[in-house]
């Protein structure tokens, strides 16, 4: 058993505390695997598995309110589902749910083939592409703005909008904000441009059709729904295809693997979402005192879920730091774990999996062109391409 500590260390989860964060998650939980760290106005960390699965199933103890971003997005707004506690969110979330079932995402594979396809031939034509600028970015937006409804003419200005608010906002939050109000009256126009024309087959349409207890969702509804969505649909589907060609980049072994064997690849993303999870904490805030591995949580106090350690728990995992591209029985955190599980989960990972599909169809053996890019975020990922 470690010794469980009080005293406050500066463990964050944002920005260049990524670099080395595995380190950081296999020391802090030898030391203290629930503990408080100075960081963005103080917070608790939970770093095992079995406490932050329970945490996810505890909303009676651990509220996503006021924000489940701490530093919180550049809004003043709650976002719905992902900031509301039952019993709203369960009608909240429970009108999302048809549109996100494995059937209604198995509907968009072909066209997520052709969208992958068309990226890939054009990063294979290159001898040195950045392949996050012209694959893992493009293809989430591509995928996800069609079936949302974002008109296409607006895409190019997608990326910094992303990027100010999620990975500005540590270092920048004035630029955070500023962005958050440009996306918000960016709905705000869309959602009223399009009450002048006919919809019929896309989300926007459908959950502007949608009723909660006989009644439809307010314009304030629908305009947080779509900045959550626009912002849970993006960043996360493109990590988690730039952090795998990452890997894939530096393990040509690997690569040739999945490209003999493309049926591989559904477990190797599962791997890939485990060890490299594009989300690697989300918080909470106690609504009672409660005491977790040994420490006393008050009411009132902020709460981090570190589902990147959960995911590296060496109480669940053999060789948690490995990634075994074969590994079965792989349930991880990467999505959550309770009743605000990532909704998108189906489409994210059919994404993944296409993406990687046609990646390593297209594109004959690549390495990493510069040693220094990260293995997180969605920044550019300079790869070369042929041996
Ligand atoms: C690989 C890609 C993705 C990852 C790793 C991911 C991860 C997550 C995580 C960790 C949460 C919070 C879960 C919790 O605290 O219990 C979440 C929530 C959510 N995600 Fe995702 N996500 C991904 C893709 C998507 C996509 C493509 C969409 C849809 C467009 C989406 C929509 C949502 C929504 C709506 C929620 C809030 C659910 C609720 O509050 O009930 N996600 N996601």
């Amino acid at each position: 058993m470690p010794d469980n500590q009080t005293s406050e260390v500066d463990f964050d989860f944002h920005g260049s505390a990524l670099d080395n964060i595995f380190e950081t998650y296999s020391d802090l939980r030898g030391q203290c695997p629930v503990g408080r760290s100075e960081k963005h106005g103080g917070f608790w960390y939970m770093m095992n598995s079995e406490d932050i699965f329970a945490a996810e199933q505890d909303p009676s103890t651990f509220s996503v309110a006021p924000s489940m971003l701490l530093p919180a997005f550049g809004t003043d707004v709650p976002l719905i589902p992902i900031d509301i506690d039952p019993p709203e969110h369960t009608d909240y979330r429970r009108i999302l749910l048809p549109l996100f079932t494995p059937k209604m995402v198995a509907k968009l594979d072909e066209g997520m083939h052709k969208t992958a396809r068309e990226l890939a031939a054009d990063v294979a034509s290159r001898d040195v592409v950045d392949a996050s600028a012209l694959f893992a970015r493009p293809m989430p937006t591509i995928v996800f703005s069609r079936l949302a409804g974002f008109p296409e003419k607006d895409w190019p200005k997608f990326d910094q909008w992303v990027d100010d608010i999620i990975y500005e906002r540590t270092v920048n939050p004035d630029r955070a904000w500023k962005a958050g109000q440009e996306v918000m009256e960016y709905f705000d126009n869309l959602l009223k441009e399009r009450d002048q024309v006919e919809h019929t087959d896309d989300l926007i349409a459908e959950l502007t059709a949608a009723e909660i207890k006989g009644r439809k969702l307010t314009h304030e509804e629908l305009l947080s729904y779509c900045f959550l969505l626009f912002l849970a649909g993006l960043d996360t589907t493109a990590w988690a295809i730039r952090s795998s060609l990452w890997y894939l980049a530096q393990h040509p072994e690997e690569q040739e693997r999945l490209r003999n064997d493309p049926d591989l690849i559904p477990l190797a993303s599962e791997e890939f979402l485990r060890t490299l999870s594009p989300v690697q904490a989300m918080a909470r805030t106690c609504l009672k005192d409660v005491e977790v591995s040994g420490q006393q949580l008050k009411q009132g106090d902020r709460v981090v879920l570190v589902f990147g350690a959960g995911n590296r728990d060496p109480q669940v995992y053999d060789r948690p730091d490995d990634i075994v591209i074969d590994r079965e029985n792989n349930r991880h955190l990467a999505f959550g774990g309770g009743i605000h599980r990532c909704l998108g989960s189906n489409l994210g990972r059919q994404e993944l999996i296409i993406a990687l599909e046609e990646f390593l169809a297209a594109v004959p053996a690549f390495s990493l062109a510069n040693p220094d890019e990260q293995w997180h975020g969605v920044g550019s990922l300079t790869l070369k391409i042929g041996k």
